[in-house]
């Protein structure tokens, strides 16, 4: 159940009697209070020798993109521990617009897991095509770089549900990955 782990309030007992009002509190922010946009103009600076768009560049705004959203929720400074697997679906030419849009999908412990998703959108015709996404996990430190617990995230809509649901198999599999690549 999605709100499993938002962390709420038991109905208090005084005097060995349970208080009738039960209404929960419910400590942790919602996805949308986070979520972020950012958008960069693809410029000839970083161009591969085709004339598009680096892989390196659009990985770079995809990491800034995903701080972006984990610092809004955290509201501390966040290292980035992991970065999923991406796939480049389409080459982004310059003068295009990358569009990238992140959102927490659901927070652990010291660590959460944000979704990153990208796109590119010409221009002069307003058509907008989805390149990549990606799922990054950042871990909050406090300024002496130690970890920090971060609020629970809440998901409210279907599809933020979806994604909170299948960030925990994700965490598992990542996990399982770093313990076999360092054992
Ligand atoms: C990320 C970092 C803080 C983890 O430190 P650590 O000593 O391995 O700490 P832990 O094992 O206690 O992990 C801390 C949290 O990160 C999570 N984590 C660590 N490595 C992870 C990975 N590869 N993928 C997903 N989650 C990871 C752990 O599950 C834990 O989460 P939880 O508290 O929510 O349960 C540490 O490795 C670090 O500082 N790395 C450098 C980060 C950095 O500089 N990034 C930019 C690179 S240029």
């Amino acid at each position: 159940m999605p709100g499993a782990s938002v962390h709420r309030q038991l109905p208090a007992t005084q005097a060995g009697r349970r208080l009738t009002m039960q209404t929960p509190q419910v400590h942790g922010k919602p996805v949308r209070a986070s979520q972020s946009d950012y958008s960069e103009l693809a410029l000839p600076n970083d161009a591969n020798v085709l004339g598009n768009v680096l892989g390196g560049k659009v990985m770079h705004l995809v990491d800034l993109a995903g701080a972006m959203a984990a610092l809004r929720h955290a509201r501390t400074p966040v290292v980035t521990a992991s970065v999923d697997y991406m796939n480049f679906l389409h080459p982004v030419h310059i003068g295009q617009l990358i569009v990238l849009r992140s959102s927490v999908n659901r927070v652990f412990r010291t660590s959460m897991e944000v979704g990153v998703k990208v796109w590119v959108e010409d221009l002069l015709t307003g058509e907008r095509q989805h390149t990549s996404s990606a799922y990054l996990t950042f871990v909050a430190v406090d300024t002496a770089g130690n970890r920090v617990p971060v609020p629970a995230v809440i998901p409210e809509t279907e599809e933020e549900k979806r994604r909170y649901e299948e960030a925990l198999r994700r965490r598992e599999y990542r996990l399982e990955l770093r313990e076999r690549s360092h054992p």
